[in-house]
């Protein structure tokens, strides 16, 4: 592993303080990453412990946002018309918004966060409240296997990949499809977006680092999509390696040339994007003293984990942002983990809250915009470190 990415200290970018909490000191970790050049894989280096994120406080939805509301719903209709699927497992079915799109008798869904597990229990989906393992792909496919897994923004989190994927070997039928879907390298790297790296991205893929780990367990990609959630993903089509009903899209070697022409099978790829991050913190810090000089008013917008990552890595001073508006419950009057920023209930921005708004959820950059119409018109203007930092 060689690592090329030094982020700082970091908290746990999920751990919502509450207001008890503030003087309490926060854990930390060092959030470092690496690139392995014998299997491509960018990984951070020191893992946190899995209940320290995903327990009954997870505070992350899918299904707040229209975007995603929107792509799971789309996607689900397509992969209906396009394969026969009569049986279909989603690991880390979070709030059920995949899942939600499907029969209730036809589809079965892992969520090891107790909170979010609840609520699509309580719409009668079957939800084993679990991490996903060997043992439970045992429990769940005895009788049958399944046709469709799929598992968006999930994989990514769990360190262990025997485990991943040999349970997936044990629960995916012969004929069946895997589909994955998680950000991509390449884009985070166009996009100089290093905040995709927090305690719970252990990985961000590309796709020849994927295709090299799935060959140990005899699976391989059929066919990648790029789609433009979470600023920028992939979506993998998977398949066990003898299972000849799928032939091998072109988009797969497609996909290979460019992430091998822009360089992700090298190290010093890696080592110039980590120059292009020490640049974007300088900038952005340089936006932020030179708003805060002209006594402009600088709130945030989406406290999102990523933005965690950003504000503690530039070492945002208290005050710059005075607070940040969020749309989900959970987070709202609590602060944001490291910087103790505090979190409000999201109403529609006016000039009277800001002149500027920071774009903590950049990668719904098209929803905010639409959304807050007014308060561009009005003269308020955007802040967002990607993929350089600039005012909108
Ligand atoms: P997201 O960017 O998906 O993830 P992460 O936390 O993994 O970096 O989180 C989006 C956050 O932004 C979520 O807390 C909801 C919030 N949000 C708003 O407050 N308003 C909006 O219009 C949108 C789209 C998101």
């Amino acid at each position: 592993m060689k690592k090329f990415l030094d982020l700082g200290l970091q908290p746990l970018a999920n751990s919502y303080l509450r207001t008890k909490d503030l003087n309490k000191r926060e854990k930390k970790f060092k959030l470092e990453v690496a690139f392995n050049p014998k299997n491509y894989l960018v990984s951070i280096l020191n893992t946190v412990p899995k209940e320290k994120m995903f327990n009954e406080n997870y505070p992350y939805k899918s299904s707040e946002s229209y975007t995603m509301r929107n792509s799971f719903k789309n996607f689900s209709l397509r992969i209906k018309k396009k394969f026969k699927i009569n049986r279909v497992l989603e690991i880390g079915s979070n709030d059920g918004a995949f899942l939600k799109n499907f029969d209730k008798k036809k589809i079965v869904g892992i969520e090891p966060c107790k909170n979010l597990a609840k609520i699509t229990r309580k719409k009668g989906y079957k939800i084993f409240i679990e991490y996903w393992s060997s043992k439970l792909a045992k429990k769940i496919s005895k009788k049958k296997k399944f046709n469709l897994i799929y598992s968006a923004n999930t994989l990514s989190h769990i360190e262990n990949f025997s485990e991943i994927f040999e349970a997936i070997n044990i629960s995916l039928d012969k004929n069946g499809i895997l589909i994955l879907e998680d950000p991509s390298l390449l884009e985070c790297l166009k996009k100089t977006a290093y905040d995709q790296f927090y305690c719970e991205h252990i990985y961000v893929f590309s796709s020849i680092a994927l295709q090299k780990i799935l060959n140990k367990y005899n699976l391989e990609i059929f066919d990648i999509e790029n789609t433009k959630t979470h600023g920028g993903s992939n979506r993998y089509f998977i398949k066990k390696k003898n299972n000849f009903s799928f032939k091998v899209s072109k988009n797969v070697n497609k996909n290979f040339k460019i992430e091998k022409n822009f360089g992700l099978h090298k190290l010093s790829t890696y080592k110039k994007f980590a120059k292009k991050v020490i640049s974007s913190q300088k900038k952005l810090n340089k936006i932020f003293n030179d708003l805060i000089k002209k006594k402009k008013n600088i709130i945030g917008y989406g406290a999102t984990a990523k933005s965690c990552t950003v504000l503690n890595y530039c070492k945002i001073k208290k005050g710059t942002i005075k607070y940040f508006y969020d749309t989900t419950s959970f987070k709202i009057n609590r602060y944001l983990p490291g910087t103790k920023i505090k979190i409000k209930k999201y109403k529609k921005l006016t000039r009277k809250d800001a002149d500027f708004a920071f774009l903590g959820a950049w990668n719904f950059k098209d929803e905010i915009f639409k959304k807050e119409k007014n308060f561009i018109k009005n003269g308020g203007k955007f802040i967002t470190h990607v993929p350089s930092p600039r005012i909108l």
